[in-house]
């Protein structure tokens, strides 16, 4: 549930999520709710600067041994993970301590994964301070690290005892993670309530707008956590948040094994522009709203280094989705009334067209 950090009783719920002005006082209230020993802070080389900052107003997480990861997806991994622990070990953590992470998604899914395995499971607080862990990555349950070059493949549904989400470390953020973040917002848009999707992709506004984007945040976090509270371990409804990620992760592969990575939100905003076309040809998605959102992804993303040579090997990496359910690739789609259709299988003839006209817009 989405709650102003005022009602702090109802904020201290496992899972549910906290706007606050400050993070530190909002911390502060929501821990003097929770009997605890110690605390751990996760954070990462690049937030651990900030950490002071943010956190002023919570003395006890100011203090709080500091257990710093170097920052990057490349460091999901377990070795960073037994240095996590390691440092719960240096900090004398108990079944009653608390560990707060203070990050990005990697802090916050690593961190999380952390204490929910930590002497079978210790609670943990979530400070997201990139707009994609705000709006996506801290909110649902979802823990875990990368393993054998396969993304989030281990890992353990487990809630944070609170999200406290805040704008004032977004001021930080380099504008490539700002963009990242937000095509996860227009994601949910499209998922959960199109008629809102035409003022989002107005970026330049909300963008400046602090009032704007707390709400166009608060709308993306509480349609994910109707979502996951529908389908918490993702047997159906859930995978309509995969919306733009079938050719997205593609996208994201491919040019990471190339040496020429792209944020995971840049992935995503080109692969929605996929699966608007697919919806399109395949479902009966009207073609109206194709080309703004064409506008938007030409004049806030780069256009991605990919011709009609690499299709084979997007295709490919299309078919090792974990998400796919029998015959063909699965996509989640827009129908006529542009609601979300998950699992419709697609064809290597469809993608093939698809990419064409991708590249063509
Ligand atoms: N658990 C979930 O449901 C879920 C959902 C979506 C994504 N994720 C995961 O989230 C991760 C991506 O998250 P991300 O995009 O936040 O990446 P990230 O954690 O790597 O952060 C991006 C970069 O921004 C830096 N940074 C963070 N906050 C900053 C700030 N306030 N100012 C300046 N720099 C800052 C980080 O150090 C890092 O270099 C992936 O591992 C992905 O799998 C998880
Ligand atoms: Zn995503």
């Amino acid at each position: 549930m989405l709650t102003d950090c005022a009602d702090i009783s109802v904020s201290s719920q496992p899972g549910a999520v906290v706007f606050a002005d400050s993070l530190g006082a909002s911390l502060a209230a929501i821990l003097r709710h929770l009997d605890h020993d110690h605390l751990a802070l996760v954070t990462d080389n690049n937030v651990a600067p900030l950490a002071d900052k943010l956190l002023s107003g919570s003395s006890s997480a100011l203090s709080a041994p500091r257990v710093v990861i170097p920052a990057g997806e490349e460091n999901k991994d377990i070795k960073t993970l037994e240095e996590v622990w390691q440092g719960f070990e240096a900090a004398s953590l108990t079944r009653r301590s608390i560990v707060i992470n203070l990050g990005g998604g990697v802090v916050t899914d690593l961190g999380g994964f952390a204490a929910a395995c930590y002497k079978r499971g210790i609670r943990f607080i979530n400070l997201p301070t990139t707009l994609l862990a705000a709006a996506d990555a801290s909110v649902g349950g979802k823990t875990g690290i990368d393993f054998c070059g396969l993304k989030n493949e281990i890992g353990v549904f487990a809630l944070p005892q609170a999200t406290i989400v805040s704008t004032s470390p977004f001021a930080t953020l380099p504008d490539r993670e700002f963009y990242s973040g937000y095509a996860e917002i227009v994601k949910m848009g499209y998922v959960a309530d199109f008629s809102r999707v035409g003022a989002m992709l107005d970026i330049d506004r909300i963008k400046n707008d602090p009032a704007a984007l707390k709400e166009v945040l608060s709308f993306a976090i509480e349609a994910k956590q109707a979502i996951v509270d529908a389908d918490p371990k993702e047997q159906g409804l859930r995978r309509v948040l995969n919306f733009g990620h079938t050719a997205g992760h593609a996208f994201e592969s491919l040019l990471l094994s190339r040496g020429k990575g792209i944020t995971h939100g840049c992935a995503v905003a080109h692969g929605i522009l996929v699966a608007l076309i697919l919806g399109h040809v395949i479902c009966g998605m009207p073609s109206a709203p194709i080309s703004p959102y064409v506008s938007f992804l030409r004049e806030n993303y780069p256009r991605l280094p990919i011709g009609c040579k690499d299709y084979p090997e997007l295709i490919t990496l299309m078919h090792n989705d974990k998400k796919n359910r029998g015959k063909g690739v699965s996509f989640v789609l827009l129908n006529e009334g542009m609601h979300p259709l998950e699992s419709i299988a697609v064809s290597d003839g469809q993608l093939t067209d698809a990419l064409d006209l991708y590249r063509d817009c």
